[in-house]
């Protein structure tokens, strides 16, 4: 069913309109959002709608295809659900995330549905982005929410579902936000709403999107520039190959990259690791226990990779970055150690049959990877892959291409 279907059976009346937001793959830049560097993310043709409508009565209704019952609260109780990290009291084990939309049923404390955080939240993160007066004017609201964006897959469903739900309140509360104060709502929602650890780039590159670019982003001063990929351009593809492996239960470990992250900060004496570059790995390598200076290593090294991805695609075109992504996995599986044994897998039989790079995308721990590959090698890299996960017993992987993409738009 699509969110004006549903949005029609929960309220028996149209929506004002529909609005869409993309989810994302990441190009290069893993775990460098949070530590102010730099990703090189874009946005994939898979969608999140949002069928909105206004209400008189002060409060907002959430609907979604994937869930068995509508969620109904209060504008003005938002402001008692929210942010969860001082209600709920999480220890690191327990946050959800990082990045995903969790299915029906899966309620964390005794607020609501673990799914309708994503929208209550951003509708909450918007009433605190325009002052306080204006936002406690606004109406209420009926949402009703469908994607066909992978749950679970490292594709940035939750960013999508963040995006749509934005740009449609940001329009029907006549807010005039610009794109980045409505990916900036949409974090607040993850990190404070869902209670997700994570930082801003799947926000920004839903957000941002455009077709056939890739958003290059500076975390820290959040500019961003586009990028031209010229895949199409160049007869080259990128192929999803989403392993299956859904990465919610590993969600701690996340967090704790994110700590040893700050750790090696610290322990360097710069505010975050955007700080450091590679000729601060020797002296790094003396303050610092093993793990926690190749969790530096990652990081300092992957924002080196990110720069000269896009020095490679203005240069020389996207036959040149096949190395830097293919170097950027084996940074994340032997130094970061978020790479599971599928997303191995995947990485290594699509570079054996042909693929130019290779690597796993977003959080880690499960999800999917990415490869380059030539237009007409894509069945021959796809059969191989689905063939080694076969040998190796593993659930056979979802495979599909993506063109960078759009970012928010009005449907109807
Ligand atoms: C998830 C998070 C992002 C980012 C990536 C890793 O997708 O939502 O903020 O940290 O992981 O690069």
């Amino acid at each position: 069913m699509n969110a004006e279907n549903l949005f029609r059976r929960i309220t028996g009346r149209a929506p004002a309109g529909v609005w869409s937001a993309p989810g994302r793959v990441n190009l290069i830049g893993e775990h460098t959002d949070y530590n102010e560097g730099f990703v090189l993310p874009f946005a994939i043709p898979h969608r999140t709608s949002a069928a909105v409508r206004m209400r008189e009565d002060g409060r907002i209704r959430v609907a979604s295809t994937f869930a068995a019952e509508p969620v109904e609260v209060g504008l003005d109780e938002l402001d008692a659900l929210f942010p969860v990290t001082l209600r709920r009291a999480q220890g690191p084990g327990e946050a959800q995330g990082p990045g995903e939309a969790q299915g029906p049923g899966e309620a964390q404390g005794p607020a609501v549905p673990a799914w309708a955080a994503y929208p209550l939240g951003v509708a909450w993160a918007l009433r605190h982005a325009v002052d306080a007066r204006a936002g406690s004017a606004l109406p209420g609201v009926d949402i009703a929410i469908s994607s066909d964006v992978p749950v679970g897959a490292g594709l940035s469903s939750s960013a999508a579902i963040e995006g749509a739900v934005a740009v449609a309140l940001n329009e029907l509360w006549a807010l005039r936000l610009d794109p980045v104060a409505l990916a900036r709502a949409g974090r607040r929602a993850e990190n404070e709403a869902v209670g997700a650890p994570t930082g801003i780039m799947d926000q920004m590159a839903s957000m941002l999107g455009r077709a056939d670019a890739a958003t290059f982003l500076d975390c820290r001063t959040l500019e961003t520039r586009s990028i031209p990929t010229g895949f199409d351009a160049e007869g080259l593809e990128v192929l999803v190959i989403d392993t299956r492996v859904t990465h919610s239960h590993s969600s701690g470990g996340y967090r704790e990259r994110r700590e040893a992250c700050e750790r090696g900060a610290a322990l360097l004496g710069i505010r975050s690791l955007r700080d450091a570059t590679v000729d601060d790995l020797p002296r790094a390598a003396e303050l610092m226990d093993d793990v926690t200076f190749r969790r530096v290593r990652h990081v300092v090294t992957e924002n080196q990779r990110v720069l000269d991805t896009v020095a490679a695609l203005r240069t020389h075109g996207p036959r040149a970055i096949g190395d830097l992504l293919t170097a950027s996995h084996a940074s994340m599986r032997d130094d970061f150690e978020i790479s599971v044994p599928e997303l191995d897998t995947a990485v290594e039989s699509a570079l054996a049959a042909g693929a130019l790079g290779a690597r796993m995308t977003g959080g880690g721990f499960g999800g999917a990877a990415i490869a380059l590959v030539e237009r007409d090698a894509v069945e021959r890299v796809t059969d191989a892959v689905a063939a080694a996960f076969a040998a190796s017993g593993f659930t056979a992987p979802h495979q599909f291409t993506v063109a960078p993409s759009e970012g928010p738009r009005r449907d109807i």
